[in-house]
């Protein structure tokens, strides 16, 4: 292995949880004992303490049929009774649920006991549209409470909801509508973002417009944005005419453990976007275990706000089902971060006193960008836990984060997980774990991780290769929508090794390495690791590298094809915003070049840094980096359909054209 991608680990500085935060937290570190020595029994008295089940399970892991896995499989339980009923039932009514912030500043509050009434009165609807068990329900909505409430009633009823981001296309809508064979779709006329109405419906109503026949049969339709709307008769119902005549009642019915909850599209390696299935009784168990430890929540008096949209599954995981099985009280927010002004997800923290705060690296990033003066000028002091996920996070960003949202004292969680994981596998416990920036750290009690070579031998520490998950998860994913064979091929095919105990490993596609103490450090996917004279190097790595250097606020990095080396280093860099008249793109470059080779080697010198004033992203925030690896191959740019904003790429191909 290089040292290049053992770079990272020169990133010496350690946090170590303060005594007084130690001495309450919820975890202790006696979890991982006790976990490690039965991790099944470790999740059987997990689900039975978390959740309430209706008929008890008396088997945890069915694993015969690998990489199919059951897990609680005779039990049987309700998700929504779960989330809300009980709650009610244990004398928690009157806690806020939600806090919801519309964007424009309109608000509402709503308690345990009103989520629930809201769901009962949308399951029924459900019901009387002709929905049942087993179907599936598309869900199209702004960041509202009819978006968790129609999840909920979806769940309730043992349909299986697929939510599409607000941000999709009206093809997105259609492949995915067709895919899963959707008989309703849940939609709002609009909702408010960056400062006006961005019109919902009509993209529904063009999705199913499209070629053919689809399934399907009838639009439930919010009223939100108030915006001017077509409507076909027989088709579209008004969701508040729909409620406000449903029956108030509805009875909880349980069902089976492994009775699928939803399906959430993901892009993999091909265009078609893979429809992972969840199930019911693992993936809470999972969640609501996760979500209490990792944020060491205490449901009476916490305030937990998780930024991530419920279009993606972190909003599934930890705007829904988690915090709602654990009774929590949380913030929901319909916006963007900068509207009407840069400081609005401060002023929300500050309005709700939020004290546990989970987001991305990219928005973190993005904040760094236009500095310090406008957290700091809203109180902040609620703050105690800060969480981070989506990709790994530069120690910059880390100490930032820490320094000036978490005043320099709150702890941070670097959560890694996926889609297809369900719930959060790897990340520090907050009383428990000494932080190492830039680090996830320890797998979860009860998980086990490790990192392979290529060939399937564990590197060992001090190493790096291909994170794997060795043993079945309870909040695993249970399949590819419709296709089977995807799913094994994609996850558990690269590492399937024939006459071992546990034969089947899950392939997360991510690299990694492992410290001198076990510490994991995701280092990105593998299909953005390059070769460069035969020497790994990470682009996360360099990255890391260029955004540690203060002219930077953002950075890309890509293996480009280069006749001598095989791959060379491609870097795009956004500059600070005072710093771009400081310089001139050739300096930068320079500057920037000598950094990296300084920081990691000269073997990770970028060839070229190309200075840019905007990175292709997709509606989640990812760069997409295949795109710029176009530029820097010098080839056409190719799909740029997932972009969240589709012109961002002609601006970067003019400007390259200006200054090369
Ligand atoms: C991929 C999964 C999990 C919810 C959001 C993304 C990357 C995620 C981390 C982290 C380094 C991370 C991985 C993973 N990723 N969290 N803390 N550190 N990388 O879900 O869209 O399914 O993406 O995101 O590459 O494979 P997703």
């Amino acid at each position: 292995m290089s040292t290049n991608i053992d770079s990272l680990q020169h990133e010496t500085r350690r946090f170590a949880p303060s005594s007084e935060f130690s001495a309450n937290a919820v975890a202790t570190a006696e979890i991982y004992g006790r976990a490690a020595s039965d991790p099944e029994e470790f999740w059987a008295n997990q689900s039975r303490e978390l959740l309430q089940w209706e008929k008890p399970f008396t088997r945890t892991l069915d694993w015969d049929n690998a990489p199919f896995a059951k897990w609680f499989s005779d039990g049987r339980l309700n998700v929504a009774y779960n989330c809300l009923d009980r709650h009610v039932d244990a004398g928690h009514g009157d806690r806020v649920a939600f806090h919801w912030e519309g964007e424009p500043g309109d608000s509402r509050t709503l308690t345990y006991a009103d989520l629930t009434a809201e769901v009962k009165k949308a399951a029924n609807v459900l019901t009387s549209l002709g929905i049942r068990s087993g179907d599936r329900v598309a869900i199209y909505l702004p960041m509202i409470p009819e978006a968790v409430i129609s999840m909920l009633a979806v769940a309730r009823i043992g349909a299986v909801h697929s939510v599409i981001f607000g941000g999709f296309s009206a093809d997105s809508i259609r492949s995915r509508v067709d895919d899963a064979n959707a008989r309703l779709v849940i939609t709002a006329d609009g909702g408010w973002r960056k400062g006006k109405v961005s019109p919902l419906k009509p993209t529904v109503d063009d999705a199913l417009a499209k070629e053919g026949d689809h399934s399907v049969q009838n639009v439930l339709v919010v009223r939100r944005g108030e915006n001017a709307i077509e409507w076909t008769e027989g088709r579209d119902r008004w969701w508040h005419e729909e409620m406000a005549t449903a029956e108030t009642e509805h009875t909880a019915e349980a069902f089976d453990a492994e009775h699928p909850l939803f399906i959430l599209y993901t892009s993999g390696t091909t265009g078609k976007p893979k429809g992972i299935l969840h199930t019911s009784g693992g993936y809470l168990t999972q969640t609501a275990f996760t979500h209490k430890n990792v944020f060491d929540l205490k449901a009476e008096t916490d305030v937990f706000w998780c930024t991530a949209d419920v279009g993606w599954i972190t909003g599934h995981s930890y705007v829904v089902y988690g915090p709602l099985a654990n009774g929590a009280t949380q913030v929901l927010y319909e916006g963007t971060p900068d509207a009407p002004h840069p400081g609005r997800w401060w002023e929300v923290i500050e309005k709700y006193k939020v004290s546990i705060f989970y987001t991305a690296p990219t928005a973190i990033r993005s904040f760094m960008k236009t500095g310090r003066s406008v957290p700091d000028g809203f109180d902040l002091s609620s703050i105690r836990l800060l969480g981070s996920v989506g990709e790994p996070i530069n120690p910059e960003a880390w100490i930032w984060y820490r320094d000036v949202i978490g005043a320099g004292t709150a702890p941070i969680v670097d959560t890694w997980w996926q889609t297809e994981t369900g719930a959060i596998m790897v990340s520090a416990l907050p009383g428990i774990t000494t932080a190492k920036p830039g680090s996830a750290q320890v797998a979860m009690p009860g998980i086990t991780v490790d990192v392979l070579t290529d060939g399937g031998a564990p590197v060992g520490n001090g190493s790096g290769g291909l994170l794997v998950v060795t043993k079945p998860w309870p909040s695993m994913l249970r399949g590819i929508w419709g296709d089977p064979e995807r799913f094994i091929e994609t996850y558990w095919d690269k590492f399937d090794q024939p006459g071992a105990t546990n034969r089947r490993m899950y392939f997360a596609g991510d690299g990694a390495r492992l410290d001198e103490d076990g510490d994991i450090w995701l280092l990105g996917r593998v299909d953005d690791v390059m070769n460069v004279s035969g020497h790994r190097l990470s682009t996360a790595e360099i990255e890391s590298s260029l955004v540690s250097h203060p002219i930077v606020a953002e950075a890309a990095v890509v293996g480009a094809h280069d006749d001598t080396t095989g791959q060379a280093v491609v870097a795009f860099v956004i500059l600070r915003a005072d710093q771009e008249d400081a310089q001139t793109p050739e300096e930068a470059n320079g500057i920037l070049r000598s950094h990296v080779s300084e920081q990691i080697g000269a073997i990770a010198r970028p060839r070229q840094i190309f200075v840019v004033s905007e990175l292709p992203k997709t509606r989640s925030g990812k760069i997409m980096r295949r795109l710029l690896r176009d530029v820097a191959e010098g080839r056409e740019v190719g799909d740029t359909t997932t972009l969240a904003d589709t012109s961002v790429m002609q601006i970067i191909s003019d400007k390259l054209h200006g200054t090369t």
